[in-house]
């Protein structure tokens, strides 16, 4: 049973605006790619870890990469758009792997524990798997400027990464995916083809750095030790 992990880590980061690509930003002193590929491996339920890198920064990215020890680590370069990016993941995996974590590099504090649960659930039969936390503001539908409706949050979740995938039907969902209407998250994919999609707890330290302030809160969990 082989478990691949695909970084998706070419993004340009122009919301978080620090004029590099967001995974190569340092946060303490190192980039966000090697937090969270360092996190990932201390789970030890990882064998193969592709990382898809921004385009020219391959080799950059490896050296940065290697210190950490995976045991089998592939580099490729990504695609316009994220989905893109795990397709171009996907295509660098080996023969032979059974479970596939999908992870944002820009979730770069997220524990090993919340990869050790979503591979043990994929492991006990489900065929996609994300990880969740209750949404803490009061949601609201709005059009036109207008309030039109509050959504009962309680039925509410934020999605994180890790997400858990049986290989073969992560692969034929990204086959089947609409590349002129890219999703913002792989189970969703399969989602969309009827597949069941189960949740474990997420963390909050697993929050993806989009804006300044993330880096912020990054930066102040990594200093204090408490991520
Ligand atoms: N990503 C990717 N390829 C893309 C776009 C995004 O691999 N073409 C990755 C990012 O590097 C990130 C993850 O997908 O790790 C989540 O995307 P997001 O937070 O939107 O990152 P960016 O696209 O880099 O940020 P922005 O949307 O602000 O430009
Ligand atoms: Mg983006």
């Amino acid at each position: 049973m082989t478990c691949a992990l695909v970084v998706p880590a070419a993004g340009r980061g122009e919301r978080l605006g620090a004029g590099v690509p967001k995974a190569l930003v340092p946060v303490a002193g190192e980039p966000l790619l090697v937090h969270a590929l360092r996190r990932a491996l201390a789970s030890g339920v990882v064998d193969v870890v592709v990382v898809v890198a921004p385009a020219g920064e391959q080799q950059h990215v490896r050296t940065l990469l290697s210190p950490l020890g995976a045991a089998d680590l592939r580099v490729v370069a990504g695609g316009a758009e994220r989905q893109d990016s795990v397709r171009c993941g996907l295509a660098a995996l080996p023969e032979g792997v059974d479970v596939v974590l999908v992870h944002d590099a820009a979730r770069c504090l997220t524990p090993p524990s919340v990869f050790r649960s979503v591979v043990a659930a994929v492991r006990g039969g489900a065929v996609a798997v994300v990880p969740v936390l209750p949404v803490s503001d009061t949601v609201k539908r709005v059009r036109a400027g207008r309030v039109v409706a509050t959504v009962d949050r309680r039925e509410l979740v934020a999605v994180q990464t890790p997400q858990g995938f049986s290989c073969a039907p992560l692969r034929a969902a990204h086959r089947a995916a609409d590349s002129a209407a890219p999703a913002t998250d792989d189970a969703g994919m399969l989602e969309a083809l009827g597949h069941e999609v189960l949740t474990v707890a997420g963390d909050d330290t697993a929050f993806k750095v989009t804006r300044p302030v993330d880096l912020v809160l990054a930066e102040a969990l990594l200093s204090g030790g408490r991520a």
